[in-house]
């Protein structure tokens, strides 16, 4: 995957991972930026992240969650707080859009509270409602159903570009 010896390690977890990494995004969870995650749907959906591995500790985290043949989604997005602004949520990032690439998906989404970094990577607003009915799902589990206050975004792969690649994410 991604490596350089000072800085980490963008890569795909293993099973071995889930514990910790379920103790990771219950730290999202906590403070308020992710919904909840059982460690069995960690486990089902594994393949669907990467992580940011450094210095043998998960510190970073994005799922891509293909919910339909044209449709998926970025998720449970999360980097170690003290690590944030280094430029490894992009990778991790990068690392899911490139994975959608060589699945032929042809569309992202992201529901979320952090807009401005999604529109930074080529995302832009629509309206909620313009996505289908069944990937609003998870939603009832969240504690702010029904007054959301998440942006949805979406990405469209076939008019992005090229792939930029997956950064190697600084120490
Ligand atoms: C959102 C998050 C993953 C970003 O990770 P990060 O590693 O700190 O971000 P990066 O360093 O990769 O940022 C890349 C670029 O996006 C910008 N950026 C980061 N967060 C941003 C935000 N909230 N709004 C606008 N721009 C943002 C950075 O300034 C940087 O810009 P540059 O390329 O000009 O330097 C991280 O802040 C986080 O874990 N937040 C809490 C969890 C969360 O809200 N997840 C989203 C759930 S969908």
């Amino acid at each position: 995957m991604n490596e350089t010896a000072s800085a980490g390690e963008i890569r795909k977890p293993r099973v071995t991972e889930v514990p910790e990494l379920k103790r990771f995004v219950d730290t999202g969870v906590e403070a308020g930026a992710l919904l909840p995650r059982t460690a069995a749907e960690l486990c089902e959906s594994l393949r669907d992240f990467h992580i940011y591995v450094k210095d043998g500790r998960i510190e970073g985290c994005c799922a891509l969650h293909v919910d339909m043949a044209d449709l998926a989604e970025i998720r449970t997005l999360l980097v170690a707080e003290p690590l944030r602004g280094a430029h490894i949520g992009v990778g991790l990032l990068r690392a899911c859009m490139d994975e959608a690439r060589e699945l032929g998906l042809p569309r992202l989404y992201a529901l979320t509270r952090v807009a401005g970094f999604f529109q930074k990577h080529g995302f832009r607003e629509i309206d909620k409602h313009e996505l289908p009915h069944k990937v609003f799902r998870d939603c009832v589990r969240c504690p702010l159903f029904p007054d959301c206050d998440e942006v949805a975004l979406v990405h469209d792969l076939e008019a992005g570009g090229q792939s930029t690649g997956t950064q190697p994410a600084p120490a």
